[in-house]
């Protein structure tokens, strides 16, 4: 007879399952990542009697017990979290173990730590599979609090602190939540040159990609080796094919014989081939090439001059004439000479683009997507956060949440103004004077968004004097169809606008900015040819993570920063 009282196999399988959890080895190393042991809801305990290998890098380390064990923070940057482990000295020499950056590969069990204690599991070592070994006395970035300026002349090495892991995982997170995004919104990812022949901004703040100066030294070199040959030595050698040639006529005029003919022809060849490397060298000259009295770029890698970007946006606008809803997201560069802590000469766009899409749907798209990336450092990123929100900036969590809630204001250029005259007018003092036709400055776009509304603001309709020429014309003439995000803690975050579509007028546009039109007769060519209502922006991938993290300089949320005089690694 059936026993009824058995649950049914799956129950029972589901019942195995919650009262001995695994924890799953990471699938291409021979480990468990620390996260799937400590970011558990139970924060591990429920992993007790599990044997695991784990490995990581030790943050802090002590011998306790007369030398009989040690403590071990081990962190292997999968979360904030270290895991505690303990290491009897009967497993391995502790000296060699306890130095903070000292590598550990381990195999041993997990266990509960004794009631009272902070974790809510730790590892004990029944087997050290690896060691890599740290000098304590010369070791760059030892135990004590470091201060991220210090970090940055120790680049190599940073990653391996608190903050920087943290930021590398909420960067991380942040590219994913970009991707995320525009993918949910039918949006395809336009991968646009890193070279470029023509400047997106027009404000000539490109670093020059060219081979020119390589090959010119290179030719320098050589040239002192093997000097070009003189007009003497070509005349010589002009003078021997003369030679040649003569000895081969009379041969033939003697009908000498065919054997005599061919070796005498062959002499002459050779006497030809002489006089044409000399006469090639001779034309050498050191020094970059020029032609009438200007670089010549023709003799360049791409036959003309070219640049690192600045924007992939006229270079996406193709697709989005095309496909209708893309986005670029990639490095771009610029060299500006500012030392700010909002600026690099090397950063990371986010560049949408939309079709059949005005100033308000790009505004929209703004703040859509700048919400998404909030809530998902909420929801993905939380342990992460609360390192911030405990060690760099209290407020960033509220910040989040605030933004993630709270719909952008939306004021005009012109109101913009109206207000700052107004607070200027109570005795706000700025830096820089306020009036109809200024370029905003970060201090009058913290001042509208940290204090005036105290929240993201959108900025729109700026004067055309100030903007780019792609940008559309308003009907007032006076005004484009442009749009700033600023937001608390950073000013500037997205800067975008509707494009001009109308090939007339931004013909003009480009000759009144004093551009040539020939490098952008392509892009002319989308206004000739089933122009479009279109609109886009970009959003600076590390201005995000400021906002995000609270960090105060760009330098520090940027794996490699690049910046006047400096490019480590
Ligand atoms: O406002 P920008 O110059 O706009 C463009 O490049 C447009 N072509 C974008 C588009 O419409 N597709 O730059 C966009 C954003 C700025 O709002 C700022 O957040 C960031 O890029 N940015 C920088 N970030 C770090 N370092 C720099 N030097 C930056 N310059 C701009
Ligand atoms: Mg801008």
């Amino acid at each position: 007879m059936a026993d009824h009282t058995a649950p049914p196999s799956d129950q029972l399988a589901a019942t195995t399952l919650v009262s001995a959890p695994t924890v799953k080895k990471h699938q291409f190393s021979d480990r468990v990542l620390i996260r799937s042991i400590v970011s558990r809801p139970d924060g591990g305990a429920g992993l007790a009697g599990q044997r695991v290998r784990v490995g990581g890098w030790v943050k802090t380390g002590r011998e306790q017990g007369k030398g009989s064990f040690a403590f071990l923070e081990v962190n292997d940057g999968s979360c904030p979290a270290n895991l505690q482990v303990i290491v009897d000295a009967a497993v391995a020499d502790l000296g060699q173990l306890v130095p903070t950056g000292t590598s550990v590969f381990v195999e041993g069990l997990l266990k509960n730590p004794p009631e009272g204690t902070k974790q809510k599991i730790e590892f004990r070592v029944e087997k050290v599979i690896d060691v890599g070994t740290v000098d304590p006395a010369k070791y760059p970035i030892p135990k004590t609090k470091l201060t991220l300026e210090f970090l940055r002349d120790r680049i190599h090495f940073r990653p391996r602190t608190n903050t920087i892991s943290a930021v590398a995982r909420i960067r991380n997170a942040l590219a994913f939540a970009t991707h995320t995004f525009f993918q949910e919104n039918g949006f395809l990812y336009i991968h646009t040159p890193i070279i470029t022949t023509s400047d997106c901004e027009g404000a000539g703040e490109m670093f020059q990609v060219t081979t020119l100066i390589t090959e010119a030294e290179r030719l320098d070199k050589e040239l002192i080796m093997n000097p070009s040959p003189s007009e003497a030595d070509v005349e010589a050698a002009k003078l021997v094919v003369k030679e040649k040639g003569e000895a081969v006529s009379k041969l033939k005029s003697d009908k000498a014989g065919k054997e005599a003919i061919t070796a005498a022809v062959a002499e002459l060849t050779k006497a030809k081939e002489n006089l044409a490397k000399l006469e090639e060298r001779s034309k050498l000259k050191p020094g970059i090439p020029q032609k009438d009295g200007k670089i010549d770029y023709g003799q360049d890698f791409f036959a003309r001059q070219a640049f690192l970007t600045v924007s992939g946006q006229l270079q996406v606008e193709t697709y989005a004439c095309a496909v209708s809803n893309v986005y670029t997201f990639g490095p771009t560069f610029r060299a500006e000479n500012s030392h700010t802590s909002r600026h690099l000469a090397e950063f990371w766009m986010v560049e949408p683009e939309i079709a059949f899409a005005d100033l308000k749907d790009d505004m929209n798209c703004a703040e859509a997507y700048v919400k998404f990336m909030c809530h998902w450092l909420l929801d993905k990123c939380f342990d992460d956060m609360e390192f911030m929100a405990k060690n760099c900036d209290k407020t960033c969590i509220d910040r989040l949440r605030m933004v993630a809630s709270t719909p952008f204001e939306r004021i005009s250029y012109t109101e913009a103004v109206e207000l700052l005259q107004d607070a200027v007018k109570e005795g706000k003092k700025f830096e820089n004077a306020v009036e109809w036709g200024i370029d905003l400055a970060s201090e009058h776009e913290r001042y509208l968004t940290e204090v005036k509304f105290q929240k993201p603001v959108i900025v729109y309709n700026y004067p055309k004097g100030i903007k780019a020429f792609y940008m559309r014309v308003n009907d007032d003439s006076k005004t484009v169809a442009a749009m700033d995000v600023l937001v608390p803690k950073v000013g500037e975050l997205i800067g975008g606008s509707q494009r001009e579509e109308r090939y007339d007028i931004i013909k003009e546009r480009i000759l009144e900015m004093g551009l040539p039109l020939e490098p952008y007769e392509w892009y002319l060519d989308l206004r000739r040819f089933g122009t479009v209502k279109h609109s886009g922006f970009g959003l600076g991938f590390e201005r995000m993570i400021l906002f995000a993290t609270g960090i105060d300089n760009i330098r520090d949320v940027i794996p490699f920063p690049r910046y006047p005089g400096r490019a480590d690694l």
